[in-house]
């Protein structure tokens, strides 16, 4: 063989990308009997497993002990909270990653995936095998699966490095800063806004759009900004970044206006970005958007055995909804007709103190879809006895249509984001109140909070 010619290795399905999306894919497919090729140029577990999700709510859990130490006294216990150990929170964190990596390995080894290290990039042309190249590998594949996740953004002329850093940056922070900026009232935003607080630092949120997590139904970001306010966690919204300097142990950030607030560190969490530059995608025939990859509603691409799943399909980037697209793509190459995943059905949660959680459509888009044909019902879990056990405060929001079902669930408080699996099934089944109030909440639970807003509409 002439050398440099990349040895061809033949698969059913190969795939780009060992996050969420990529792994669950791979699994799926295996159990269906398929042989599968699992490109990674880095970890199995992507961005979730290793810099997001897991490793994020660690710090948020760790952010909860603090809380409770913190506000003991108040239950009648004498604690003291007398530092954050930040090493050892890492070394916390990082177990608790480690535990799941060697999980998840041992899965992908088990179930017979070949495992292929290195950064690959699609190779491809309509009428041909697409297929996969990594350094002197050519892996073909009957069907091809992109799932290179996404990266977190910046802004033009804000370089990452040193005391600007993103939310990777921010899991390996080694201690607690005095003062953060957090540039971006999003989800990245408010969750790592609210550990620093949780660990001591002195927040400011700087929040382009008139309100913190946008997305979210206005009643929640209500919610969530008062509590905040109680928390000493300065809001800014309408307030946009301008530029950002390195001082001599921190920066100065100054907003448009020429207002100027001073850091010891920056978080930037202005969105995420998909990660499909330089792959060869285009060159292969894969039609972009904006850098995200056009997919239709059974993710496939517009070449044809090449699918996308997970970030890099236009959508909530939840890790969730890329592990739900990857089954969906091994069932359906499986020939197992699946149904499509909606976007819509997805459930959110933001694992600040307190909790948002929610499922379907907000108030606002309901109306926009049915006009006054709404109804909504909040209910204060101030008449829910758990929640007064725990100390916290909150609702849960109904939106449905007039004498129809229920379309949109939306709730904040502590621990709040338990609730959203009943929240789901609710906007999911298309159930009415009248279906749930036969049924019982067990009590006394914050789940009791759902059965007495249904009561209250039934
Ligand atoms: P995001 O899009 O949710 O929020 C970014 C925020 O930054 C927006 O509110 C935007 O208005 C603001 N912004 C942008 N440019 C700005 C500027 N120049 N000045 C001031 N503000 C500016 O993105 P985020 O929070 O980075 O999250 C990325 C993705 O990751 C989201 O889709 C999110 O859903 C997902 N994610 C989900 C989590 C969860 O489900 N718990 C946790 C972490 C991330």
């Amino acid at each position: 063989m002439p050398q440099n010619q990349p040895q061809t290795q033949q698969f059913d399905l190969v795939i780009l990308g060992a996050g969420s999306g990529g792994y669950a894919c791979a699994l799926r497919a295996a159990q269906h009997g398929l042989s599968v090729a699992l490109v990674e140029k880095a970890k199995v577990g992507g961005t979730c497993l290793h810099v997001g999700c897991i490793p994020t709510k660690a710090l948020l859990h760790a952010a909860e002990v603090a809380d409770t130490a913190r506000m003991a006294s108040r239950f009648g216990v004498e604690a003291t909270l007398t530092g954050i150990d930040m090493p050892a929170v890492l070394d916390y964190k990082d177990k608790v990653v480690s535990r799941l990596y060697k999980g998840l390995s041992g899965l992908v080894f088990g179930a017979k995936v070949t495992l292929v290290e290195g950064e690959g990039r699609l190779e491809g042309q309509p009428g041909h095998t697409p297929a996969v190249v990594v350094g002197d590998q050519r892996l073909t594949g009957r069907s091809v699966v992109l799932a290179t996740g996404s990266y977190a953004k910046s802004l033009p002329g804000l370089d990452i490095g040193g005391p600007v850093m993103t939310s990777t940056e921010v899991l390996a922070l080694d201690h607690v800063p005095k003062r953060t900026v957090v540039l971006g009232g999003g989800v990245i935003g408010v969750e790592l806004a609210s550990v620093l607080a949780s660990f001591g630092s002195t927040v400011t949120i700087v929040e382009a759009l008139p309100r913190l997590v946008a997305g979210e139904d206005e009643a929640s970001s209500a919610a969530l900004a008062r509590a905040f306010k109680k928390r000493k966690i300065t809001v800014r919204t309408n307030a946009r970044f301008s530029a950002a300097e390195r001082t001599g142990d921190g920066v100065t950030v100054t907003l448009e206006g020429g207002e100027t607030l001073d850091a010891d560190v920056l978080v930037v969490a202005v969105g995420r970005g998909p990660v499909t530059d330089g792959l060869g995608f285009e060159e292969a025939g894969v039609e972009l958007d904006r850098g995200f990859v056009v997919a239709d509603r059974r993710l496939r691409t517009s070449l044809p055995g090449v699918y996308a799943v997970g970030d890099i399909v236009p959508g909530p980037q939840l890790a969730h909804r890329g592990f739900a697209h990857g089954l969906f793509v091994a069932d359906d190459i499986a020939g197992r007709n699946p149904l499509p995943v909606q976007d819509l059905l997805i459930p959110k949660v933001t694992y600040s103190s307190p909790e948002i959680a929610s499922v379907g459509l907000t108030e606002a888009a309901a109306r926009e879809q049915h006009g006054d044909a709404v109804q909504t019902y909040q209910y204060d879990l101030g008449g829910n006895g758990k929640s007064q056990i725990l100390g916290t405060q909150g609702f849960v929001k109904v939106v449905r249509v007039e004498g129809g079902p229920i379309v949109g669930m939306h709730m904040v408080g502590e621990r709040m984001g338990e609730q959203v699996g009943e929240a789901m099934l609710l906007v999911g089944w298309e159930a009415t109140p009248a279906d749930v109030t036969p049924l019982l909440h067990a009590h006394p639970t914050q789940n009791e909070a759902i059965g007495e807003a249904m009561l209250a509409l039934a």
